[in-house]
Order: structure tokens, then sequence, then C-alpha cells
């Protein structure tokens, strides 16, 4: 889930959050929802913003003494936020 910085346009991408992922709050929702595994939805808001922040901060992409609540992730920008494209093409031929 750390590291992997730089390496998505190279031979051996390492897709991490802080490589991939594009939006900082899929992570409160992803462990919010689904961790952890052996015991989801066990952790309170303020556990589940703790850990976003410390992974945040161990991807480099805040600094350690940042507050990380409903107000401030929203404006946390991830480092590939702009390494998507849509894709033009239509769901179904001819449409
Ligand atoms: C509270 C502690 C935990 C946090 C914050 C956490 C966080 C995360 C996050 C952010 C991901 C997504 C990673 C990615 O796709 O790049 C993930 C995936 C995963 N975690 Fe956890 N995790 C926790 C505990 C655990 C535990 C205890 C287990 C195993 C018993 C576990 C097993 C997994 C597995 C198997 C995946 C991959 C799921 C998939 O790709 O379908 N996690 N976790």
């Amino acid at each position: 889930m750390i590291g992997g910085h730089g390496s998505l346009a190279t031979e051996h991408p390492i897709k991490t959050i802080g490589s991939f992922w594009p939006y900082a709050t899929t992570l409160y929702d992803y462990i919010h929802r689904a961790m952890p595994l052996n015991a989801p939805q066990s952790l309170t808001p303020d556990e589940v913003y703790s850990l976003v922040a410390w992974l945040l901060h161990h991807n480099s992409i805040i600094p350690a003494d940042m507050i990380i609540d409903a107000q401030t992730l929203p404006a946390v920008k991830m480092p590939n936020r702009g390494g998507f494209v849509p894709d033009p093409r239509p769901d179904v031929p001819g449409h």
C-alpha cells in the first residue's frame, strides 16, 4: 500500500494507493466498508481517519501533523489524479 511512486509508466508498474489511486476519499470508503478483512466495519470513523492519515503520510502525500477529517480529506490531491483518461469508445458498437 506504500511506494511505487513514478513506477506506473515503467516496465514494472507498482500500483499502490499512493502511486495509483486517484482519490483520497476512496481510502476512507474502502477501509470503512471492508477493513480489517477479519472484522469489517468494526472501526470508528476517528480510527478510519487516523489510518487514512497514516497511509497518506507514509506515501509522502501529506505532512505528519496534518489533521485528516471530513473537511480536509476531500481536498487531498493524489499524485495520480491526472493519470486517468475517459475512454471515448461507445459501450455498444454503433451507438
Ligand atoms: C485496519 C487495518 C487495515 C487497513 C487500514 C487496511 C487497508 C486496506 C486497503 C487500503 C486496501 C486496498 C489496497 C489496494 O487495493 O491497493 C486493503 C486491501 C486488502 N486487505 Fe486490508 N487493511 C487492514 C487490515 C487487513 C487485515 C487484518 C487483513 C487480513 C486479515 C487484510 C487483508 C486485505 C486483503 C486480502 C486486501 C486485498 C483485497 C482485494 O484486493 O480484493 N487487511 N486493505
